[in-house]
């Protein structure tokens, strides 16, 4: 299992996906001002919100936008040179840290969307992933996976380090911030939101296109060809309060803690609705 990590910058990165040189390249990367930066901490909703913006882009300009395959971290440095010639605009995603997203994004203020999902869905989510995924570690059992998560022993971290660290640019004006579970509760309403800041015209009728184009069932009916054997790893269930089938008190209990020592009184904090989500 230890092999399949490596340790970046103080972060435990796939092996199999990427490489130092691949960040070296990625810092060197041109960044501009019509990409769309999708910001995600591991299965806080990087495909749902790619999908999504894909068929955006789709509407708006009649033809395919440039789309990242994988995470803008993974493949060879090489990748850079290539993405550098594609047309704009190209839609991004990354799960690295605040601190390791190539400064070239903030300078030319390109418009990052940061997806937030709240910490204790996404550990059984992570959870299933890391076991179904053979670039990913292994574990034996919930609780085995549950140490690592709580002590930000996993690839990418801890969810607790990484939510925190974007607190410093919620208002910076090129970033907006959704939830998971608002995207749940209206979808259509958070399309809004992201045209809006994106300055996109869709109409009411293209809205609900979209709508029903990335629901959780007609992504998953898809996932065959968009994410080979993968698809059911990427599409397991799609739901809001699924932690209550895996959580121990205790293990709920140190969740609590975790969030009441970094996030508690933050407004990613207050976004991320603990309360009506984590209790
Ligand atoms: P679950 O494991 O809880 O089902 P990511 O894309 O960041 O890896 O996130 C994966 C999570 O998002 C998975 O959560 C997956 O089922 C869920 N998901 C993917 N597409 C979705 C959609 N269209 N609607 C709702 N949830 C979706």
């Amino acid at each position: 299992t230890e092999e399949l990590k490596f340790s970046y910058k103080g972060i435990q990165y796939p092996t199999v996906l990427c490489s130092k040189e691949t960040f070296q390249g990625m810092e060197k990367m041109e960044a501009r001002e019509e990409d769309v930066l999708i910001i995600t901490y591991p299965k806080c909703g990087t495909n749902w919100s790619l999908q999504i913006v894909h068929e955006m882009m789709l509407e708006v300009h009649k033809k395919e936008p440039t789309m990242i395959k994988g995470m803008l971290e993974f493949g060879k440095p090489e990748k850079y040179e290539f993405l550098n010639q594609e047309p704009s605009p190209r839609v991004l995603a990354t799960h690295v840290p605040c601190e390791t997203i190539p400064k070239n994004f903030f300078e030319k203020k390109t418009k990052m969307l940061l997806i937030l999902r709240n910490p204790k869905d996404t550990a059984v989510s992570y959870y299933h992933f890391t076991n179904k995924n053979p670039t990913l570690p292994t574990y034996d059992s919930w609780d085995l996976f549950f140490k690592d998560y709580i002590t930000g022993n996993v690839i990418y971290g801890s969810f607790f380090d990484y939510t925190l660290q974007w607190e410093k640019h919620v208002d910076d004006g090129n970033i907006l911030v959704l939830t998971f579970e608002d995207m749940k509760e209206d979808l259509p309403r958070e399309l809004r939101k992201i045209c809006d800041f994106y300055g996109l015209a869709l109409t009411d009728e293209q809205i609900k296109l979209i709508q029903e184009k990335t629901s959780f069932s007609s992504m998953k009916e898809k996932s065959g060809s968009t994410h080979g054997d993968l698809a059911n790893v990427f599409f397991r269930k799609g739901e809001v309060g699924d932690w209550k089938n895996l959580f121990t008190e205790e293990q709920s209990k140190e969740v609590d803690a975790q969030f009441e020592k970094y996030l508690a009184g933050t407004k990613l904090g207050n976004m991320i609705n603990y309360k009506k989500y984590c209790t």
